[in-house]
C-alpha cells in the first residue's frame, strides 16, 4: 500500500471534513468516517457493498486491470477488487476515511496491500491527481455530497480509458420518501413527497454539519445521472436497484440469514418494479469515445 501526498493535497494533518447524510430524524445513514464505518457493518451497509460487488464482476476487464475509486471512502470495495487481483487506487478527500481505509488494508495479506494505493484529493480533480486512462472508475454513494453532479460525472468519463466501466451509485431521488414512509415518519413522507404544506426538501450540497437532523436531503434523479454520463461519451450497460426491502431497518445487524437477504435483494435490484423504489441506484456505463 502506498500513500501518496501531492503538493497541495497533502497527508499533513488538517482539520478533517465533515461528510454528513442525515436522512431526518431517527434515520442518519451517517455523520462522519467511524459512523460510516460502524454503518458498513450494518445488514443495509453489508447489501449495500455485495451488491455493488456482485453487479461489477460481471461487467470488469479480468484482472489485473487498474481500477480508481472516487470517493473510496474506508476502502471496502478497494479492497475486495485488490482480493481479486486487481490494482486499485481510492481518490478521497476525507482523511478520516483514508486512515480508516489504511486501518482495514493493515489486516491484509501483504500482496493485497500492495495492489492499494491512497490518494487523497477531491474527485473532481482527479484528472490532475491520479491521471486519466483508468481500466474502470467507481464513484459510489460520493455525487449527494455535492452541489451538481455533472462536473465529478464528467470527470470520472475523462479519467477512464475508452472502452472503459464507470461505476456510480446514487441516492434515487425520485424514490426518497420511501424509507420514511416505511418508517412511520409521515411528515417527513410527506416532504419528500412535495405534498402541499410540507416544507420544501433542500439538496444535500456537499457538506452538512454533524447533526443537522432535520434536514432530508434529496437524491439524484437516476435518468438524469444517466443523462450526464451519456452526454459526456458512455453508454449504458445495465443498472441496478440497491435496498429494496431492507432499507428502513436502521442499523439492524446482519444476521445468520444473510444471504438469503442479499440474494432477495438482488433479485428484486435486477427487475422492475422493485429496482426502481430501491434506496439507491447503481449504474454501470462503458467510455464509447
Ligand atoms: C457514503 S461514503 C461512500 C464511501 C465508498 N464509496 C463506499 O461506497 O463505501 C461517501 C464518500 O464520499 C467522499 N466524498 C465527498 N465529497 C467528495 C468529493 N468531492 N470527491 C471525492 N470524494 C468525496 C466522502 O469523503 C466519503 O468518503
Amino acid at each position: 500500500m502506498q500513500l501518496t501526498p501531492t503538493s497541495d493535497h497533502r497527508l499533513a494533518l488538517r482539520e478533517p471534513r465533515v461528510v454528513a447524510a442525515v436522512d431526518g430524524p431517527d434515520a442518519a445513514d451517517y455523520a462522519d468516517a467511524a459512523d460510516y464505518v460502524a454503518h458498513t457493518a450494518t445488514l443495509r451497509g453489508v447489501v449495500r457493498q455485495r451488491l455493488v460487488t456482485r453487479a461489477l464482476v460481471s461487467h470488469l476487464p479480468p484482472a489485473p486491470a487498474r481500477l480508481l475509486d472516487v470517493g473510496g471512502g474506508n476502502g471496502v470495495q478497494a479492497l475486495e477488487f485488490a482480493r481479486r487481483g486487481y490494482d486499485v487506487t481510492i481518490c478521497e478527500p476525507d482523511p478520516k476515511m483514508l486512515a480508516e481505509a489504511e486501518r482495514r488494508l493493515t489486516d491484509a495479506p501483504e500482496q493485497v496491500r500492495r495492489r492499494v494505493e491512497l490518494v487523497r484529493g477531491d474527485g473532481r480533480e482527479a484528472a490532475r491527481l491520479v491521471g486519466t486512462g483508468w481500466d474502470a472508475t467507481f464513484c459510489h454513494g460520493v455525487i449527494m455530497f455535492v452541489p451538481e453532479p455533472a462536473p465529478l460525472l464528467n470527470v470520472l468519463v475523462e479519467v477512464t480509458r475508452p472502452g472503459g466501466i464507470i461505476s456510480v451509485v446514487g441516492k434515487n431521488g425520485p424514490a426518497l420518501a420511501l424509507r420514511a414512509g416505511l418508517q412511520g415518519r409521515w411528515r417527513d413522507t410527506a416532504m419528500l413527497l412535495g405534498e402541499p404544506g410540507a416544507a420544501r426538501v433542500p439538496r444535500a450540497a456537499g457538506t452538512l454539519p454533524s447533526g443537522a437532523a432535520g434536514t432530508l436531503p434529496t437524491g439524484d434523479d437516476p435518468a438524469n445521472v444517466a443523462a450526464i454520463l451519456t452526454a459526456a461519451g458512455t453508454r449504458s450497460l445495465a443498472w441496478y436497484g440497491i435496498r429494496t426491502f431492507t432499507d428502513h431497518l436502521g442499523d439492524l445487524p446482519p444476521g445468520p440469514d444473510v444471504d438469503a437477504v442479499v440474494d432477495a435483494e438482488w433479485a428484486a435490484g435486477t427487475r422492475d418494479p422493485y429496482r426502481g423504489i430501491a434506496r439507491l441506484i447503481h449504474h454501470v456505463h462503458r467510455r464509447t469515445g
